[in-house]
């Protein structure tokens, strides 16, 4: 009988226990996503690094990419002009041009220069690009 008592002593201590210490884990009123916590916020950290790391890899990843892979990046805010393929539309075809031929025109559009009847379109564009977003764009334009 004694023994009896103890083992119901301990399993409702072992309910209650359980109950206290998972609720106060958990944003109450809330689906419970946000409980990797301790040893589960370790393996994460294991397996994906901390957030520090994981903007390092980034920074990293950036660095490793050729030219024309960032000119391909720079390139994204001309599309809409330009065409997905650089095949042209409200602006001329660029595909097929050579890189030296991009960085004159960028260069003098940046300068506010006039090429054609347009080249005020391109002057609120390439004034804000640097010689090395120029440069890459360029490789990238020549890639195609
Ligand atoms: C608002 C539309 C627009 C956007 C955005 C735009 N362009 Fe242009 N682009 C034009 C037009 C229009 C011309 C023709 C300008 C002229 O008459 O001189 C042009 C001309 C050019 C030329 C000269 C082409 C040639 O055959 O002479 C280059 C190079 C160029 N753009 C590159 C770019 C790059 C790189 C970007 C993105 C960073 C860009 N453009 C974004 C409209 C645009």
């Amino acid at each position: 009988m004694k023994n009896l008592l103890a083992a119901a002593i301990f399993v409702v201590a072992g309910i209650i226990v359980t109950t206290i210490s998972t609720s106060s884990l958990e944003i109450q009123g809330h689906p419970s996503v946000n409980k990797c916590v301790g040893e589960c916020y370790a393996n994460y950290v294991a397996a994906n690094g901390n957030i520090v790391d994981q903007e390092r890899a980034k920074a990293e990843a950036a660095a490793a990419m050729s030219p024309a892979e960032l000119g391909k990046t720079a390139f994204v805010s001309c599309q809409a002009c330009h065409g997905a393929s650089a095949e042209g539309g409200v602006g001329p075809q660029l595909s097929g041009r050579d890189s030296a031929f991009i960085v004159e025109a960028l260069n003098t559009y940046k300068a506010s220069g006039t090429r054609g009847a347009q080249s005020a379109l391109m002057w609120g564009v390439a004034g804000p690009l640097s010689e090395t977003d120029i440069a890459h764009i360029g490789a990238y334009i020549e890639s195609l």
